[in-house]
């Protein structure tokens, strides 16, 4: 194959890496999600729905996953050898906050370390203060629908940035997909608490928003030079043609999903953290290629996001997430690297893009589905006692790191991987 020369670099100090969930990589037994998973109605859920005879029970549950939190030395240090120089990453509520009012020191201790390492290193951490698990306690308090639910994230967030605002960290994802969460663990009933009331969705939204505004004045109070902001889930809906019916379609949609949130916090957010998966099309679509779990893979939609994103809010944007469930790695360096050409046009138009941050470091648990949904750039061989592989991707996007941008030497030398993929 002959490759015309070409070179799209990405500004210098573009931050390049990977991300994941505290809970989803190092789980933890005290949450409102291990209770969900370890409970009777669950197991019989799976058990009904033919679940469990295919993936077993030890797929849905979390436990510790994959041990990060006592491998992250070498995790962190793998991340490095791939050529990260930025990370997401973040702090478990429940080990924070064990009991109300508690803060649990040793694991303040540990997160001390995790950062003391990130900074010798040379990795930059986007912190992330909340990603869906709250501790058992709160959650039997009511949640997000407690009246206290404000009260205790602030006295969460200000133990952890009152550890890590000394050390230098100064990047913080205050929550994650809050819309995800309030839709589909208080309106479709499908995650915990499994409430099906639209306005007690609405209540747990206003709550998190005002969770939200108050973390952001607390790290702003503690580091006036922070940039602070949430991972939001942003779909794109796209239209098939220009009607009436669609474009009502379109904007119900996006309100609901993308933007209810967002202009609730419009005035506290420095930067937009942008978690994109793929597009909602209007009507029936048959997608050309999809990932493990049926998205499909459209990597145009992240340029399509971005500059809507843009246009609407006018603030920078990390990509918080981007990634897909491919468990061979067959569909994940050409979804990677035609995302990213995307991206790289994105910029070039004028949109303000300041990292990418692959979803994910590594496999791990992908909630309701359990272990199986594989969306590591390295691989965890859980017969294997957790061995962390790389996989093909790894290496692809630790040389889009190495050249800060895609190039046609890179396209050459991973020819057979970045093309489109065959059946
Ligand atoms: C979440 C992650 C999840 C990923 C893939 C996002 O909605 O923030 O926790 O693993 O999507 O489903």
């Amino acid at each position: 194959m002959n490759i015309i020369p070409f070179q799209k670099r990405f500004p210098e100090n573009f931050d390049w890496g990977g991300a994941f969930a505290s809970y989803q990589v190092s789980g933890c037994n005290n949450t409102n999600w291990s209770d969900w998973e370890n409970s009777a109605s669950r197991y019989l859920s799976l058990k009904f729905s033919g679940e469990l005879e295919k993936y077993s029970y030890e797929n849905f549950i979390c436990a510790d996953a994959c041990r990060h939190d006592r491998r992250f030395v070498s995790d962190f240090n793998l991340a490095k050898k791939l050529g990260h120089n930025a990370i997401r990453c973040g702090s478990e509520p429940a080990k924070i906050m064990p009991a109300k009012g508690v803060i649990d020191t040793k694991e303040i201790k540990r997160i001390v370390k995790m950062v003391k390492h990130l900074n010798k290193i040379g990795l930059k951490p986007y912190w992330n203060l909340w990603h869906w698990t709250i501790p058992s306690w709160w959650e039997n308090e009511g949640g997000w629908e407690s009246p206290d639910a404000v009260s205790n994230f602030e006295f969460l967030v200000q133990a952890v940035v009152d550890a890590l605002v000394p050390l230098g960290v100064t990047h913080f994802i205050t929550m994650n997909e809050t819309n995800v969460f309030a839709k589909l663990s208080y309106e479709y009933g499908c995650w915990p608490p499994q409430v099906q009331n639209a306005v007690a969705m609405e209540r747990v939204t206003e709550a998190l928003a005002q969770g939200h505004i108050s973390a952001y004045k607390i790290i702003k109070t503690a580091c006036p030079n922070s940039k602070v902001g949430v991972a939001h889930g942003l779909g794109n809906k796209q239209m098939t043609e220009d009607t009436a019916e669609q474009r009502a379609w379109k904007e119900k949609e996006n309100m609901e999903w993308d933007w209810h949130f967002l202009d609730k916090i419009r005035d506290y957010q420095d930067f937009i953290g942008v978690n994109h998966y793929f597009r909602g099309i209007f009507g029936e679509h048959k997608a050309e290629v999809v990932s493990d779990l049926g998205w499909e893979m459209y990597p145009r939609s992240l340029y399509d996001t971005v500059t809507d994103v843009w246009s609407r809010y006018k603030k920078p944007i990390i990509i918080t997430e981007h990634g897909c469930a491919d468990a061979d790695d067959s569909r994940r360096p050409w979804f990677l690297w035609e995302s990213l050409l995307w991206l790289h046009k994105a910029m070039e138009e004028g949109v303000p893009v300041l990292g990418y941050l692959h979803w994910s470091l590594m496999d791990n648990f992908e909630w309701a589905q359990g272990f199986w949904p594989r969306f590591g750039l390295v691989g965890i061989d859980r017969k294997n006692n957790l061995k962390r592989i790389p996989k093909k991707s790894a290496y692809l996007y630790r040389d889009i790191i190495r050249a800060n941008g895609l190039t046609s030497d890179i396209a050459q030398k991973y020819k057979d991987i970045v093309a489109y993929p065959k059946e």
